[in-house]
């Protein structure tokens, strides 16, 4: 069973208390690696563990619906919330030799003082794509990553290629602000016919999680044209899209992953396609990593 931590005078010595162990069980310098989470834990999450259980000697999950990333309009309320079941899962991939810590804290207890004074923006990048439709999202993001990393202070911290745009903004702070963590991408775990997982997936009705599968499609189709160019990446990706009445397309783009800006007609190299929907009242996003040639 993982070590539950409430509060942040917790984890720190539950840490403290894992690496000594490590140390004693002739490990001379242990790894820590932080997986931060909403909980709602599936697979995409677990990929992330395993990832953290290679890297570290101790592996700190955190599980905390984080309110500053969410907008007035936007689902805080229904957001899935079961701590039990998230242990359960944890404790289900439990490795020998590796400490698994959950940090599970309260909102007062990460923001005691309400809404931080002190704010991180994530630029003009947070302004696009998900952060369009979700003012200050990124934000919030940035802010709830640099206090867990402040709190827990790992070697390594791992994130869900899944969420690119965050990947891009959360290795942007890492760098600009100097903070000594190595950033971990771990690849989008899909359910067998392509739909990214995600904990929105269970809002999908029976119709609408068949219909979901056309965002999977659509970056197959962009990543088949990819040898051909921009031109042809959009044309497959309009052709794959088309016909599925209950999917309402929110943003489509293909940018430089140096950027996150979208590329223009003559660039070269790896790209990131991106595609968000709303699949009846769910909003799905995904992404996969092209060569345009
Ligand atoms: P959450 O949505 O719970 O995701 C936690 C991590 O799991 C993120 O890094 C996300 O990219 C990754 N993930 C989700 N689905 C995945 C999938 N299908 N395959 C691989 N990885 C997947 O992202 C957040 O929480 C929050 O913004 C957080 C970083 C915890 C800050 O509050």
């Amino acid at each position: 069973m993982p070590t539950l931590a409430a509060t942040i005078v917790e984890v720190r010595a539950a840490v403290a208390a894992a690496v000594q162990d490590a140390r004693g069980r002739g490990v001379a310098e242990p790894r820590v690696a932080l997986v931060p989470t909403m909980g709602a834990l599936h697979d995409g999450h677990l990929a992330l563990v395993a990832r953290a259980q290679d890297v570290a000697d101790v592996v700190v999950v955190s599980v905390f619906v984080n309110p500053l990333q969410f907008s007035e309009t936007e689902d805080l309320d229904r957001y899935p919330r079961d701590l039990d079941a998230d242990l359960d899962t944890l404790a289900g991939v439990d490795r020998e030799g590796r400490a698994s810590i959950v940090f599970a804290p309260t909102a007062s207890e990460m923001y005691p003082d309400g809404k931080t004074q002190t704010k991180i923006s994530a630029g003009d990048v947070g302004n696009r794509f998900e952060g369009r439709s979700r003012a200050g999202h990124f934000d919030g993001v940035l802010v709830v990553v640099d206090k867990l990393l402040n709190i827990v202070q790992p070697h390594a911290v791992l994130f869900g290629q899944k969420d690119a745009q965050q990947v891009f903004v959360v290795s942007r702070m890492v760098r600009d602000l100097n903070i000594p963590v190595t950033v971990e991408v771990v690849e989008t775990v899909r359910e067998d016919d392509g739909l990214a997982l995600s904990s929105r997936n269970r809002f999908l009705d029976e119709r609408e999680r068949l219909a979901a599968r056309v965002l999977s499609r659509t970056l197959e189709a962009a990543e088949s044209a990819a040898v051909s160019g921009i031109d042809a990446v959009i044309a497959a990706a309009q052709s794959a899209g088309m016909g599925e009445p209950l999917v309402q397309l929110e943003y489509f783009s293909v940018v430089n992953p140096a950027t996150f800006r979208p590329v223009d007609d003559n660039y070269r190299g790896r790209a990131i396609v991106l595609v968000a929907a709303r699949v009846g009242a769910t909003r799905l996003i995904d992404n996969e990593s092209i060569y345009l040639g």
